[in-house]
C-alpha cells in the first residue's frame, strides 16, 4: 500500500504567493535537470508548472523522449508515472509528487484476479486465441501480463488500434471454439465503446465479473464472445447520463456534444465527439467560434479549456460533476516539497518498478507503441 506522510509546516502553511516564489526558484536552480509533465486533469496551480502537457499516451511518449532530464516529475496518477519510470532510462528518476495519487479505476483489476480469469478461460476456451488487452490505466503488474501474454496496452487515444491488431492475430473464423478473442480489462467502457466503433455488437460483448465465479459467464457464453470485458469503470466519468445530454441539447440546439470514451456506450452513442483528452482539446480547437459545446470528462480540462478559449463557451454535460479526487491529490504544496527535496539532492517519492516487471511491462507498451 502506499502512504504520503503528512507534509512539513513549512510546506502546509505556506501562502500561494510564497509557494509560487518558490517553485519558480526551485524550477529555476534545477533547470535542464528537470523536466515537469502535467496530465490535463490537474489543477491549473500545478499545470502551470508543466513543461508539457498531455493524455496518458502522450505523456509517455513525451517522458521517453527526454533522456536529458534526471528528474521527471509526474503530476498525474500513480499508473502513469510507473509507465514512465518504465519506458525512462535507469539515469533518470520518476517522481510523483503525491504518492496516493492513485487511480480507482486501476486498482478495479489486480494481478491475481486476472490470473484466476486467465486460468478460467484456459479451461473453457484456446487460449491461444485469447489476447489479453490492458488499458494504460492498470498497475505495471497487469502490463507485465499482458506482455507476457502476447497483448499490448492501449490508451483511450489508440484502444481502436490497439483491438485492430488484437484481432487481426489469428484467424477469426469460427470452428466451435470461437475466433479470437480479447480480454480487456479494467475499463469495461472503453472496450465496449472501442467494439461498436470497430462494428462488433453487444451480441459480441460479454462483462467478466472478477467477484463471480466463472466471471458470472457460461461456457457458452465465453465461446460466443469476442470481447471480455473487465467488470471496471471510472467513477467521474460514469456519472455521465444520457439525461445530461438531452437537457444539454434542449438548452443549446446547436451545441456540440463530446464525451471521453471511458463514459457509458448511451452516453457516447448521443454524443458528437468522443475522445481522449486530447482529442477532446483538438475538437474544442476546431469548433466554429462562438459554439457551446458541452463536454463529458474532468472538470478541471473542461474549466480550462473554458478559460483558454474565450471565443467558444465549454461546458461540463454535469453540471454537479466532481473532480477525480486523485489527481486533485496532486497540488502546489506537494510539487513545491519536491522540487525543493530535488534542490537538497534528496529524491522523495521516487516511483519505480522492479525490473522483470518492467522487462515485460515495456514488451506491451513498445507493442502499443509501434501499432499506433
Ligand atoms: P486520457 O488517456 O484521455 O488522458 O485519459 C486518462 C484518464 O485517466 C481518463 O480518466
Ligand atoms: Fe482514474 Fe477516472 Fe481519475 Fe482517470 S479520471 S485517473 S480513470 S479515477
Amino acid at each position: 500500500m502506499r502512504l504520503q506522510l503528512p507534509l512539513p509546516e513549512r510546506y502546509t502553511d505556506a501562502t500561494p504567493d510564497e509557494l509560487e516564489a518558490r517553485i519558480h526558484a526551485a524550477r529555476t536552480t534545477l533547470g535542464e535537470r528537470l523536466f515537469i509533465l502535467g496530465h490535463h486533469y490537474q489543477r491549473d496551480e500545478v499545470m502551470r508548472w508543466a513543461d508539457a502537457r498531455g493524455d496518458s499516451f502522450r505523456l509517455s511518449v513525451l517522458a521517453q523522449e527526454h533522456p536529458e532530464a534526471e528528474y521527471i516529475v509526474f503530476c498525474g496518477v500513480h499508473f502513469m508515472a510507473e509507465s514512465a519510470d518504465i519506458l525512462t532510462g535507469d539515469h533518470q528518476s520518476v517522481i510523483l509528487p503525491d504518492l496516493n495519487a492513485g487511480c480507482s479505476m486501476a486498482d478495479m483489476a489486480d494481478l491475481e484476479e486476472v490470473e484466476e480469469a486467465w486460468e478460467t478461460l484456459a479451461r473453457t476456451t484456446d487460449i491461444s486465441r485469447v489476447i489479453p488487452i490492458t488499458y494504460m490505466n492498470s498497475s505495471a503488474a497487469l502490463k507485465a501480463f499482458v506482455g507476457e501474454h502476447g497483448g499490448a496496452v492501449c490508451t483511450s487515444s489508440n484502444a481502436a488500434a490497439v483491438l485492430r491488431w488484437a484481432l487481426s492475430l489469428g484467424d477469426r473464423a469460427d470452428d466451435g471454439a470461437g475466433g479470437t478473442k480479447v480480454l480487456f480489462f479494467p475499463d469495461q467502457h472503453l472496450g465496449r465503446n472501442t467494439g461498436f466503433d470497430l462494428g462488433f455488437t453487444a451480441e459480441d460483448m460479454r462483462i467478466w465479473n472478477p467477484r463471480a465465479e466463472h466471471g458470472g459467464l457460461t461456457d457458452a457464453d465465453i465461446t460466443d464472445a469476442t470481447f471480455l470485458l473487465w467488470r471496471g469503470h471510472c467513477s467521474v466519468h460514469q456519472r455521465f447520463r444520457p439525461e445530461h445530454i438531452e437537457q444539454f441539447r434542449a438548452s443549446h440546439p446547436d451545441g456540440i456534444v463530446i464525451t471521453h470514451p471511458e463514459c457509458a456506450h448511451e452516453v457516447c452513442e448521443l454524443a458528437d465527439q468522443v475522445g481522449s483528452t486530447d482529442a477532446i482539446i483538438r475538437a474544442v480547437e476546431a469548433a466554429p467560434v462562438g459554439s457551446v459545446i458541452g463536454v463529458g470528462t474532468e472538470i478541471h480540462l473542461v474549466n480550462r479549456l473554458d478559460a483558454e478559449t474565450p471565443d467558444k463557451t465549454v461546458v461540463s454535460l454535469d453540471p454537479l460533476v466532481c473532480p477525480c479526487s486523485t489527481m486533485f491529490r496532486i497540488d502546489a504544496v506537494h510539487l513545491c516539497w519536491v522540487l525543493e527535496n530535488l534542490i537538497e539532492d534528496r529524491v522523495v517519492n521516487r516511483i519505480t518498478v522492479d525490473p522483470t516487471t518492467a522487462r515485460w511491462a515495456k514488451v506491451a507498451l513498445d507493442r502499443m507503441l509501434s501499432i499506433t
